[in-house]
């Protein structure tokens, strides 16, 4: 992949990521869409396809992370995808994968691997503050992915908000010279906000996954009824109003400034929202601007 793409360097055509961990949606289709108009017709548009296991904690769903590389293939042939970069754990994470078996050791980080990329202080809240770990393991795996890659542009969806400022942030502090693009989140009719972990939401728990974004939705009316008002009281009403749905339990909510990601104390028009919440034992994220 990296002679590839010195390859391309030197004939001067432009490079677009999109990393992903597969299972692919439209949501990730558009991001693909978002890279090819992004560096032209002339570029070459790169998706890379993997579980990182660094990035998950472990008690979580690593081992049933859902995985269909055939059928991921198939759509990225659809949107004309140059290269589907697919490296596997002994490929990322050499030195480790010869002592793990992934769908049974839970991920155990290799013992040998030792070098992480830490963000120090955006990582801190919301997704942070609930999976310690896990921004250490995107940081890490996206920085391998932007030297293995060298892409002049790179895609990331703006479903996963904390995500795409730590990367911003990771690509100025260590100089990557790529340009980073968020793109918007796609929405299944009833606003549930597209994921490959939506796979696990059978019979019932797939209808009251929406109260995420029901939820939001009141969220904004209120705010556009009465101008500014009190994050602690918006939360306590978010609470209640996710408390309605037998098997949703709030994980976090929070109001906050979208590039410093401080929490706020009045909420207005502009305030950025985030909240995670399960949905029986799947955990599902989104967020908006108010
Ligand atoms: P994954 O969850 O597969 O998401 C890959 C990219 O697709 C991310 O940038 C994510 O924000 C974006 N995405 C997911 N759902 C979306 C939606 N409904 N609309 C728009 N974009 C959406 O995020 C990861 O993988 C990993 O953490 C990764 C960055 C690949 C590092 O391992």
């Amino acid at each position: 992949m990296q002679k590839l793409a010195a390859r391309w360097k030197r004939a001067g055509k432009p490079v677009g990521l999109v990393p992903t961990m597969g299972y692919l949606h439209a949501g990730h289709l558009s991001l693909i869409k978002r890279a090819r108009r992004a560096i032209g017709k002339n570029g070459v548009v790169v998706v890379s396809i993997y579980v990182n296991p660094t990035q998950f904690g472990p008690k979580e769903d690593f081992p049933q992370y859902p995985r269909n590389l055939k059928r991921d293939l198939k759509l990225c042939r659809q949107e004309c995808v140059d290269v589907v970069f697919t490296p596997d754990d002994k490929d990322m994470y050499p030195a480790g994968s010869s002592r793990r078996d992934d769908r049974t050791a839970r991920c155990a980080v290799p013992t040998d691997f030792s070098t992480y990329v830490v963000e120090e202080k955006l990582s801190q809240m919301m997704e942070g503050a609930s999976r310690p770990t896990h921004f250490r393991g995107v940081a890490t795996v996206v920085a391998k992915l932007f030297n293995i890659v060298q892409p002049d542009v790179a895609v990331f969806g703006q479903k996963d908000f904390q995500q795409a400022v730590i990367i911003k942030r990771m690509a100025a502090d260590l100089n990557f010279p790529v340009r980073i693009i968020v793109a918007p989140t796609v929405r299944e009719r009833d606003g549930l906000a597209m994921s490959s972990r939506n796979k696990y939401l059978t019979g019932d728990l797939r209808r009251q996954a929406t109260v995420l974004w029901r939820a939001i939705q009141k969220a904004r009316a209120v705010v556009e009824k009465s101008g500014t008002v009190s994050a602690a009281k918006l939360k306590t009403d978010l609470e209640i109003w996710i408390g309605t749905e037998p098997d949703a339990r709030l994980d976090y909510v929070e109001f906050f400034d979208s590039d410093t990601l401080l929490p706020v104390s009045k909420v207005k028009c502009g305030t950025q929202v985030a909240l995670a919440v399960f949905i029986g034992k799947t955990r599902l994220i989104d967020n908006t601007r108010l």
